[in-house]
């Protein structure tokens, strides 16, 4: 008997090569031509109900439609069949954000869990980007996929959001960076990726019906600039359009965002694909929404037959139904799905697993270390408390959950919890064991009650309490604290023991009551399906932590733009899926405008917990000899050195504070620096002009004015180290 895997691998390859010899002569006739030229002239082949065809697509989850799998198609998100007779291969789309989604396990087989998106925020590293993407990418291959549900760039202007961990941070150039190399490197794999959720999709909290109201102005020097940069970067070949409302009409309904901005202004020449359960009439289409996606969630299949009749009906819309069509097949061409489909193969693991660790190191961030880090590897007397650190690290829920191939070490629904919450199969405490000798004595205690682990850290030299917060898709955060009462319980441990470590696995930030009693803290975000490993590695200083933060942590929730969370009190809004019938509400990002998290605290001078770019090292660097020359753009150089005993990376940050008389802080660039002890290298920074102007709606562009610029050179957004100007040319940028 085969098993359900093999069935389902043997499935997938008979689909995949099927199709590679029916796209074989199309692509073989065309290949020399443009992406466009070879859109257009396959469209005008087809019939319209072929047309049509490509416009909406299943979700492939039986457990969803109540429908058997189609024919040929993998469990995943989503599947629209290829057309044989014109050699158009199927799309196979999977969420993809941190690793090949897992789908409660319907489909047997696992992936490779990288750490959460906010964790490759806090690297700041383009390189760490392209390589998880690309590992995500060549799993998602090998499983069959062709279309990656990835690109999460939503700016966390909410620290309650559940899926700021699928985000990245709160700064539209860090973001916007970040996002476009991983959809770079995914549509390198001859995949399509997507960005998404355009826009202002940033809480979950009736995320239906919630209306987000800001300028034209502010989004477009926040939320849209991230969009922007990571189109720009990454060239993806779709966008897929947010579950919210902005300004008024929903984001999948908007002329506004998918017509003028996305297809007009900025040319996009992709395709829209709704969010799942996103459609609310067929001429959603002539707003610019290009496919329905997951039909099944919305209330009716609007882009099958009804578009057919319409399109017939109506010459406006059968020409934007045309040019639907035509925008999928040039992003299949520009990717490579025709030239080069997908084949079935194993998984490396261990290829994944080690890209995984060195991820999940580099984006942990050490947030105090009063010098009981790193550990030695020595006989000595360890207590590890709490956080299921003795079978695995935490992970975020919702579409973008991902499982190693094991599956979850455990997996438990608590009563307040609509979604099970998955534990990754990657133990710290066996991790910990590992680096220490056999006379070491180290002993458990899951932090279940106070006393307990404050008597087991009580006879330890070291305890290292592990600290969870699951957060998910379509629920928010009810605040910022740990939940559980671990709070009592790492205050206890740090009572009975004053070389207590604390490692946060959360989805982002949290309040620290009892961060003067302990003597270390790390955050660790979800660290992925190598977490263990990587934490024991920053631990025993085998990775020397060089994230920095790419969120704010608050001191306090009435330090926000918005302390209470606008209309949490209602428990039926924290449902995701279909809650089109509840009353909608505004969220007014006007508040903050463009002013997202660490500007917000600049702004109003409020002290956070821990600043935007803040993380420590084991070793130390200094700045120095800053030079900054001005013209069309600054640039910023300087020098930074190593003065501590070990090798480390740095992520110097340079902010503008003073725009032409405008003060403001605003993150410019970053540099990625690993330095040996002593060593001292020259860096420079240049300016995406656009970040140093302030869109003009009447102009219809960022306008940088003529004038002084003053920069600063820092180890985080809430110091100087450096300090310089210089003189920036008054020009409108697109
Ligand atoms: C999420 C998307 C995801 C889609 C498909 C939606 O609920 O918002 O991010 O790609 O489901 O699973």
């Amino acid at each position: 008997m085969m098993s359900i895997e093999a069935r389902f691998l043997r499935r997938a390859r008979l689909a995949a090569l099927a199709l590679a010899a029916a796209a074989a002569p199309a692509a073989a006739q065309t290949n020399a031509r443009s992406p466009d030229e070879r859109a257009a002239a396959l469209e005008a082949r087809m019939t319209d109900a072929e047309r049509v065809r490509l416009l909406h697509s299943t979700s492939a989850r039986p457990d969803r439609t109540g429908k058997p799998l189609p024919d040929g198609a993998i469990v995943s998100a989503s599947f629209t069949p290829g057309n044989p007779r014109l050699g158009i291969p199927a799309l196979y789309e999977t969420d993809a954000s941190l690793g090949v989604a897992w789908v409660n396990g319907l489909r047997h087989d696992g992936a490779t869990a990288l750490p959460s998106s906010l964790s490759l925020a806090a690297t700041w590293d383009r390189d760490v980007a392209r390589r998880g993407s690309a590992l995500i990418a060549k799993e998602a291959r090998a499983k069959g996929f062709n279309v990656l549900l990835a690109g999460g760039v939503n700016l966390a202007r909410e620290p309650r959001n559940g899926r700021n961990f699928e985000y990245l941070g709160e700064d539209p150039l860090l973001a916007g960076t970040l996002a476009g190399e991983t959809v770079r490197a995914i549509q390198a794999a001859h995949m399509i990726s997507t960005v998404k959720h355009f826009a202002l999709n940033a809480q979950e909290t009736g995320r239906h019906v919630a209306n987000a109201r800001l300028s034209d102005a502010a989004a477009h020097d926040s939320d849209l600039l991230a969009f922007k940069i990571a189109i720009e970067l990454g060239q993806p070949g779709a966008v897929m359009c947010a579950y919210n409302r902005y300004n008024g009409p929903h984001a999948c309904q908007s002329e506004y965002l998918l017509g003028d901005v996305l297809k007009k202004e900025w040319r996009f020449p992709g395709f829209v694909m709704s969010d799942w359960g996103a459609v609310r009439d067929v001429r959603d289409l002539l707003a610019g929404l290009d496919r329905q996606s997951g039909e099944e969630l919305d209330d009716k299949l609007y882009f099958a037959d009804e578009l057919l009749a319409a399109a017939q009906a109506d010459p406006a819309m059968r020409a934007r139904m045309r040019d639907a069509v035509r925008r999928m097949l040039r992003s299949m061409f520009a990717a490579g799905l025709f030239d080069d489909p997908p084949a079935i193969e194993p998984l490396d693991v261990a290829a994944g697993d080690a890209v995984a660790r060195t991820a999940a190191a580099a984006g942990t961030v050490l947030l105090k270390n009063d010098g009981v880090l790193p550990l030695l590897r020595k006989a000595q007397r360890i207590a590890v408390i709490g956080g299921y650190a003795h079978v695995g690290v935490m992970s975020g829920g919702g579409s973008s959950q991902v499982e190693p191939v094991a599956g979850p070490a455990i997996a438990f629904q608590p009563a307040e919890a609509r979604r099970r919450i998955e534990i990754h199969p990657a133990p710290p405490l066996a991790a910990i064991r590992g680096r220490l000798p056999a006379d070491a004595r180290i002993r458990f205690d899951d932090g279940h009650s106070s006393t307990g682990a404050a008597a087991l850290a009580a006879d330890a030299d070291v305890a290292i309490v592990f600290a969870t917060q699951w957060m998910s898709e379509g629920v928010d955060a009810p605040d910022l604290s740990l939940p559980q009462g671990q709070d009592a319980v790492i205050a206890a441990v740090a009572a009975a023991n004053a070389r207590t470590i604390v490692v946060l696995e959360t989805g982002g930030p949290v309040l620290m009551p009892w961060l003067r009693e302990v003597g270390a803290v790390l955050e660790t975000w979800y660290p992925g399906s190598s977490g263990g490993e990587a934490i024991a590695d920053v631990l025993f200083g085998d990775a020397n932590p060089a994230g920095r933060l790419p969120i704010t942590f608050p001191a306090t929730l009435e330090q926000l733009p918005r302390p209470k969370l606008d209309d949490s009190s209602d428990p039926d809004r924290d449902v995701g899926s279909q809650s089109h019938a509840l009353r909608g509400f505004d969220v007014d990002y006007d508040v903050e405008g463009a002013d997202v998290g660490y500007r917000w605290f600049a702004r109003t001078g409020a002290k956070p917990l821990f600043p935007f770019g803040y993380g420590l090292s084991y070793t130390r660097f200094d700045y120095s000899q800053l030079e900054v020359t001005g013209g069309d753009t600054l640039r910023v150089s300087f020098s930074v050195t190593n003065a501590g005993d070990r090798a480390g990376k740095d992520v110097p940050q340079v902010y503008v504070v003073d725009r032409a008389g405008t003060k403001g802080l605003r993150l410019i660039g970053w540099s990625n620096v690993s330095l040996a002890p002593g060593e001292t290298r020259r860096v420079e920074v240049v300016a995406d002009p656009r970040v140093l102007g302030a869109w003009s709606t009447e102009r219809r562009g960022w306008q940088v004015r003529a004038g002084d610029y003053i920069v600063q050179v820092a180890h985080a957004s809430d110091r100087a180290d450096l300090s310089g100007h210089a003189n920036v040319n008054g020009r409108v940028v697109r």
